[in-house]
């Protein structure tokens, strides 16, 4: 949207008065003064008003690539969290949507909105997320075959009142599978495997739902959802 637009939405300023804060030069867009009241300003831009961070008031939703050795928690623990990787005003807002382990990789959503971040995670939607699972113990495949049923089964883990619910386990290669869940108990898929008497040596999460890892990021990057993938999850 046009930059005057952008300064009426975020603060009591009207069109003319937001034209004159630019005109005194008020205004940055990503450090740099900006005076063109019709310069194109959006969601990942740093807009500020005499060094005041402006935010529209509507939600944001973001895909992660999760690296290794980051937090999904809001406050700083151990390690960093996965926060400290997003360049954007108003950071604070926002929320992992359900968590992945430190040592676990892959897409993770964050948002400010509660209601989708619910949406997303309550166990009555039963969302699918799939794992790419690199296992310390190379199976084979009679081996494969009953860890396959045994998911398909339900596996009752330590300490939990009822089995995880019914899930699958796909033998890509000796020492590879693919896990998919739709729960989102602690350690999950590392206790189910586990389970079996083996090990996960790497955790990546390569889908959530219909969402899937942009193959454009890199590990660290984030970018925004589009609305129709934000609407994926009102359905
Ligand atoms: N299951 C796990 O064990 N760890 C994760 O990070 C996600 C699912």
């Amino acid at each position: 949207m046009r930059l005057d637009k952008f300064l009426c939405d975020t603060t009591d300023l009207t069109r003319s008065l937001a034209k004159k804060a630019l005109h005194r030069g008020e205004v940055t867009v990503d450090g740099v003064v900006i005076k063109n009241p019709a310069t194109q300003v959006g969601e990942g831009h740093d807009v500020r008003w005499l060094d005041e961070s402006l935010v529209l008031s509507g939600n944001r939703y973001l895909m992660l690539y999760k690296p290794l050795g980051v937090e999904c928690t809001t406050r700083p623990d151990q390690y960093p969290t996965v926060l400290e990787l997003i360049d954007l005003p108003n950071v604070g807002r926002l929320h992992p949507v359900g968590r992945l382990d430190v040592d676990t990789t892959g897409i993770l959503l964050l948002t400010d909105d509660g209601k989708w971040s619910h949406r997303v995670t309550s166990p009555r939607k039963a969302c699918p997320k799939v794992y790419e699972v690199t296992l310390a113990s190379p199976l084979q495949a009679k081996d494969a075959d009953a860890a396959r049923r045994r998911f398909a089964e339900g596996i009752q883990l330590d300490g939990e009142e009822r089995p995880t619910q019914p899930a699958e386990f796909e033998w890509l290669s000796p020492a590879r599978a693919r896990v998919t869940v739709t729960e989102g108990r602690y350690h999950q898929v590392r206790r189910m495997v586990a389970a079996l008497g083996n090990r996960v040596e790497a955790l990546h999460r390569t889908s959530i739902g219909p969402l899937a890892l942009d193959p454009d990021l890199a590990p660290g990057e984030c970018r925004h959802l589009r609305p129709d993938e934000v609407a994926f999850f009102l359905e």
